[in-house]
């Protein structure tokens, strides 16, 4: 996607082919800053403080983290060592396991002296593909808008409510939840996007504002507890949220707060879809509220907020007395019954047992080329 005219991803390879660059996502809205990564270590601090985050863009960043590792120490021992720390930087988003697997059943029949080039060579295949899917999931829920605003008699602007930030930042390009948006606008069917400002870290209020604002997308940010009230006034057409895990029977890990949504979406019959690259589906598991790992992040975050003053320095204060205590779990599990539909890079499927089997037999008959 562009910012100021200039066409970016999330990360790159730079041309020293020794280092890596991401948009450090700590600072947006207010700066926009470009940072290098020359080892695992540097990537694995990068997933853990969140200057990357979003699944997508954590398997893909984790990919060049093996990549960076084995310009270092390629052995089999290395490589172990690089996988081990990637995969303990944060614990929800299973692209992480997706990358680093990927990766190192690429790798482990190379010869050491060659694993640093073919390790690259897989994280920029990782990286090209998310684009692709997430351009795919954009074209698939853009025909779900443009149905929604037919519905209307094209009488009216299509309200989308979403949920942190499920955009291009969160991925390679594109985005998932956000792909469908920016191919409608793309497409001149008029949108509004509701963003929920998503406590404690605001990725809807930082990110995706800022990301929707820069594609000159209309937008308003709204707090957490907004949408149930939208909703029951007709002010929401369809929600569309990303994910972080999806489990084979289509319950889905998202952003702390989602299911609030999902449920609203249900009380007011609106449609509630997940968009998401089958990088995010876990087959090993059916029940999400029992088997998803649930981050559980500082109560700093809960406790203080960090902006912009009108001095324009960046800073943080607190919101809470002194010594308040507070509970931070970033995640949590929105239950099948409650999706409308998951929108893939292979289409739009419901999340009934006959159509998860589908979307199953669809990843697995191209990874095998039937
Ligand atoms: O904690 P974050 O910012 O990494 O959480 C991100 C989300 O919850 C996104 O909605 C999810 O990763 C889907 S991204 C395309």
């Amino acid at each position: 996607m562009k910012v100021d005219g200039q066409l970016y991803r999330t990360i790159w390879l730079n041309d020293d082919k020794n280092s890596v660059s991401v948009i450090d996502q700590t600072v947006l809205p207010h700066r926009f800053v470009i940072t290098q990564w020359h080892s695992a270590e540097d990537v694995a601090d990068g997933i853990r403080k969140m200057v990357v985050r979003g699944a997508p863009l954590i398997g893909a960043s984790a990919g060049y983290g093996i990549a960076l590792g084995m310009l270092h120490d390629p052995s089999d021992k290395g490589l172990e060592r690089s996988y081990k720390m990637l995969f303990a930087s944060r614990p929800t988003a299973v692209n992480l396991r997706w990358a680093l697997d990927r990766i190192r059943a690429a790798l482990l029949p190379v010869q050491p002296c060659d694993r640093a080039a073919a390790a690259f060579a897989e994280a920029g295949k990782i990286c090209d593909e998310d684009v692709s899917n997430c351009s795919a999931i954009g074209e698939y829920g853009r025909s779900l808008i443009k149905q929604a605003w037919d519905a209307t008699g094209r009488s009216r602007p299509i309200n989308l409510l979403t949920h942190c930030n499920a955009g291009w930042l969160a991925t390679v390009d594109w985005g998932t939840a956000l792909a469908p948006i920016y191919k409608a606008f793309d497409a001149d069917i008029p949108v509004h996007v509701w963003v929920d400002e998503t406590r404690p870290r605001n990725q809807g209020a930082s990110l995706t504002a800022w990301e929707l604002g820069h594609h000159g997308v209309s937008h308003t940010v709204i707090v957490d507890n907004a949408g149930g009230h939208l909703m029951q006034h007709g002010q929401v057409d369809l929600c569309i949220v990303g994910s972080d895990r999806t489990t084979g029977s289509g319950d889905v890990c998202n952003k702390i707060g989602t299911y609030l949504k999902a449920l609203a979406a249900r009380d007011n019959q609106v449609p509630f879809y997940v968009a998401l690259p089958l990088s995010t589906v876990d087959w090993t598991i059916d029940d999400g509220i029992m088997s998803i790992p649930i981050e559980s992040r500082s109560p700093d975050e809960v406790t203080t907020i960090s902006g912009h003053t009108n001095e324009g320095e960046l800073c943080e204060i607190r919101l809470t007395p002194e010594g308040t205590t507070a509970l931070n779990h970033a995640f949590d599990v929105t239950p099948r019954h409650l999706v409308t539909a998951l929108i893939t890079e292979y289409g739009v499927f419901k999340t009934t047992p006959e159509e998860m089997a589908k979307l199953r037999e669809k990843q697995f008959c191209t990874v095998c080329g039937i």
